[in-house]
């Protein structure tokens, strides 16, 4: 996820475009960049900086034009630096663009674009798009973006200016949100409200498909073809701060219902397959997965998964433990988990496997973070910046890594079949469908919530793959509404908790249809005779579930092995709405830091 910006007028940009992309932030913030057109000059003012926005601003010269382009990145393509920054230009210093999202066929593009003369200055997949624009430009941006486009797969919101089309911006979008803000003889393109709320409560929105051709005093929207589209403008009732949490009460909230979004750009361009270059060769016949709190839950999956689909044996511990374990048996591939990459930890972590000579891979969600230079291959989970100490999609986003690994491993390895590996990534491919579903009825979740709030302990029980989601349910819980919760393997629970069990202390099951379900009703049979509340997640049509218990959460029929990205849904929307009632700090738990930078 990365924020951009467009300013057409009369007002001078520069102070427009920066002040505009502050409000972005929360899109990326490892680099940022502007680029104004100067009035009655022939060359292009472009500044790139790694870092914040802040640090863009303080090295900036005062810049003259009222044309101009912004953006502020969240790299996935090559490490923050001044170079991979954006505005990215063309050969001749014309053409300038920002991006957001991920051009799919990059690497094809931009071989071909090389070989036709062109020359690149980045690490970046948006760069092609500059160079493809000056391949098809005859002295029409809008022609040359359609054209350009004709040849790109992937996600993107662009904007575009050229040197010698002074009243002209234009921008495209598939996949990634863009707004027009409408202003009296001026006009703001972004990714998001905030950026032009200041200037501005009339926006019109793009849709997928769509380009818009935009001067000061008008606005063109059309389809790919050149159809003209016709769009009403809204008018934005939101208070600057509601409008950079698009609307929603919390960050979390936001995030949870970015899921259907982030679970897709997770897997994009990944599920044909990807390379580890530095673990490929290596010979393994288990693995060792190592993370902290939510990070570690979704390892926990990705042990199930591994072990599921290609029978390979693998531990996990926390990052915390594993330094100080005195293991002599040490498996040759570590991965380890973090969001930040930052979790000292989990960097411990990864330098200590490589003295044990282990190959490690990284899944993290940042690019240029420390744990990148720590592993030797790293896969980014690409959700976009989390706000919320609770991390919420950047779970999602790990477990579908793990799947996306687990299918790598298996397809180098000949572990599955060519038409196995097919469903698998069809069964993938409707996990963003899923959360959707789950996200569309979030009234039952709200009902349990209200009870819950009045808890004092609750407990989590799950068998099997959703073991690792009763954990991540508690934790949640516990972070962010303050209420004692744990989270069980269902089957220990008459090992001592029981103990613990009362009238009002409710359980929350997770009794998805699987190889476990009749051990787990057991279980469940034995939390009622003690007269405990439960609260069970189960499948849509599972009509037998509701017998045993007080309420059923439902996710939507899906193969067990699939079920943990929608049950984790639910149970953050739970452990959410219980908070709420609460009237918890939600995005800023007491004692708690999104990132734990010491050990
Ligand atoms: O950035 P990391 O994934 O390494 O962070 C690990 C944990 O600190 C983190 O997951 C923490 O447990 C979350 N706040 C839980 O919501």
């Amino acid at each position: 996820m990365c924020g951009i910006v467009g300013y057409i007028g009369a007002r001078q940009a520069q102070s427009v475009l920066i002040d505009s992309l502050k409000r972005l932030e929360y899109r990326g913030y490892d680099s940022a960049g502007i680029a104004v057109v100067p009035p009655g000059q022939k060359k292009m003012q472009v500044h790139k900086k790694k870092g914040m926005i802040k640090n863009l601003e303080d090295n900036l010269p005062a810049l003259n034009g009222t044309l101009g382009i912004s953006h502020t990145r969240w790299a996935t393509h090559g490490p923050p630096s001044d170079s991979n920054a954006h505005p990215h230009v063309d050969c001749k210093g014309n053409i300038a663009i920002v991006h957001n999202g991920i051009i799919e066929n990059y690497l094809e593009l931009k071989e071909s674009l090389i070989n036709e003369g062109h020359v690149f200055t980045s690490e970046t997949d948006t760069e092609v798009l500059a160079h493809l624009i000056e391949k098809y430009y005859t002295n029409d941006l809008y022609k040359a973006m359609k054209l350009a486009l004709e040849q790109v797969q992937g996600s993107y919101a662009i904007l575009a200016l050229h040197m010698h089309e002074r009243d002209r911006l234009v921008s495209a979008r598939n996949e990634s949100p863009l707004v027009l803000g409408l202003g009296i003889d001026e006009n703001f393109i972004a990714s998001d409200v905030p950026a032009v709320l200041k200037y501005t409560d009339k926006v019109v929105y793009l849709d997928n498909g769509e380009i818009a051709d935009v001067t000061k005093s008008s606005i063109k929207i059309t389809d790919f073809n050149g159809k003209t589209i016709e769009r009403p403008w809204h008018k934005i009732e939101w208070s600057l701060e509601d409008a950079e949490k698009g609307g929603y009460e919390h960050f979390m909230l936001k995030e949870i219902f970015e899921q259907p979004r982030a679970v897709r750009e997770a897997m994009l361009g990944k599920l044909s397959g990807f390379t580890l270059d530095n673990v490929n060769g290596i010979e393994f016949n288990s693995a060792k997965i190592l993370g902290c709190g939510t990070s570690y839950h979704a390892g926990l999956v990705g042990k199930y998964i591994l072990e599921s689909i290609m029978g390979l044996p693998t531990s996990i511990e926390t990052s915390s433990e594993y330094r100080y374990n005195s293991t002599t048996l040490d498996q040759p591939l570590v991965i380890l988990i973090s969001q930040s990459g930052e979790t000292a930890d989990t960097l411990a972590a990864a330098r200590e496997a490589r003295r044990r000579g282990c190959k490690t891979i990284g899944i993290t969600n940042v690019v240029g973070s420390t744990l990148t230079r720590e592993v030797d291959d790293v896969m980014f989970i690409r959700v976009g910046p989390e706000i919320s100490v609770c991390a919420t999609k950047s779970f999602t986003g790990q477990i579908i890594s793990l799947y996306l690994l687990a299918s790598h491993l298996s397809r180098t390895r000949g572990f599955l079949k060519a038409d196995e590996i097919r469903e698998f990534s069809n069964a993938l491919r409707q996990q963003s469908r899923l959360v959707e579903q789950v996200l569309n009825n979030p009234e039952p979740i709200k009902e349990c919530a209200n009870k819950l709030a009045k808890a004092e302990n609750v407990f989590f029980i799950g068998r099997n793959i959703n073991y690792p989601s009763a954990l991540e349910g508690a934790l949640k819980l516990k972070e962010i509404s303050y209420i004692h919760a744990e989270g069980y393997q269902a089957g220990e629970l008459k090992h001592g908790p029981l103990a613990l069990l009362m009238p009002q202390t409710p359980i929350v099951a997770i009794a998805v249809k699987d190889h476990t379900y009749d051990k787990m009703i057991s279980n469940i049979e034995e939390v009622t005779a003690r007269d405990s509340p439960v609260i069970a997640i189960g499948h849509e049509s599972d009509t037998e579930l509701e017998k045993y218990v007080d309420t059923v959460l439902r996710i939507p029929d899906v193969p067990p092995l699939f079920t943990p990205v929608p049950v984790a849904v639910v149970l953050q929307l739970l452990a959410y709405y219980t908070a709420r009632n609460r009237g918890c700090p939600i995005d800023k738990p007491r004692n708690l830091a999104k990132s734990v930078t010491v050990e």
